[in-house]
């Protein structure tokens, strides 16, 4: 954690995209702190830059311009290897559309972090703790019954609350949710809401983007993308 209690520091993030000719620029100046065990909603329009941002501070995309650092460590300071180790370890990811591999049973999709963390001969020493870890987050989230299926054969719900599985797998410091209920009706959403609810009162620090302001008033935190700056920090704790 850095000295002033902040788990993720985001400061003067630049990005932009080049369309042919032309400059898009998408963000232009986003500072953002987020303290251990928060949970932040960004809302913005579609379009604002949400996905950019998000995947800037999972590391899985770079700014032109600013700081991310993660525990008071800068990011941009550290080479691939070290990047891939972040990625796997710290930070757990939640997507829109899942992501999950159909060819993979529910359960190897939860585990599957745990895999690619370690060497081949790592892997053999750890795996019965590994999918140990994985029977017991997908009981967690009343998944029992699926382990062995494969995604294709789940609801939109039940494929959402494995990605969050995967997610967990590697106890993230951070979760990092990209519109994790855009694809789902809104009775299946509040679930996957109570879900982060849960875990959020369990410890686990969460930043989660949306465009539906009516689910980022879940979160503890409320912060605006527009203009390519964060607009206003809510001013509810
Ligand atoms: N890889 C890319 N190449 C070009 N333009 C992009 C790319 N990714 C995003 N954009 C553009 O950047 C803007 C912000 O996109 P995005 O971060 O996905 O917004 P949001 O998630 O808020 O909807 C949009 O105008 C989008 O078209
Ligand atoms: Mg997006």
């Amino acid at each position: 954690m850095s000295k002033d209690g902040f788990i993720l520091q985001a400061e003067g993030l630049y990005k932009s995209y080049r369309m042919g000719e032309a400059k898009v620029s998408v963000l232009k100046g986003v500072d953002l702190a987020v303290r251990k065990s928060e949970f932040v909603a960004i809302v913005g329009a579609s379009g604002s830059g949400k996905s950019t941002l998000l995947h800037i501070l999972g590391a899985l995309d770079r700014p032109e311009k600013g700081i991310v650092s993660f525990e008071g460590r800068d990011l941009s300071r550290m080479g691939e290897r070290e990047l891939n180790k972040f990625r796997n370890k710290m930070v757990g990811f939640v997507f829109q559309f899942y992501h999950l591999l159909d060819e993979l049973s529910v359960l190897e999709n939860v585990f599957l972090p745990a895999m690619a963390s370690k060497s081949v001969f790592g892997w053999l020493g750890s795996r019965r703790w590994a999918r140990d870890r994985a029977r017991a987050l997908l009981s967690e989230l009343g998944l029992s019954e699926r382990a062995n299926h494969k995604p294709y054969q789940l609801s939109g719900g039940e494929r959402q609350r494995v990605a969050i599985g995967r997610a967990l797998m590697n106890e993230p410091r951070i979760l990092l949710a990209d519109e994790p209920t855009g694809n789902l009706d809104s009775a299946t959403g509040n679930d996957i809401l109570k879900v982060f609810e849960r875990l959020n009162k369990a410890g686990q620090t969460i930043v989660m983007v949306t465009h539906d302001e009516r689910i980022a008033q879940k979160a503890g935190r409320i912060v605006t993308l527009a203009d390519g700056k964060i607009k206003r920090e809510g001013a509810e704790a």
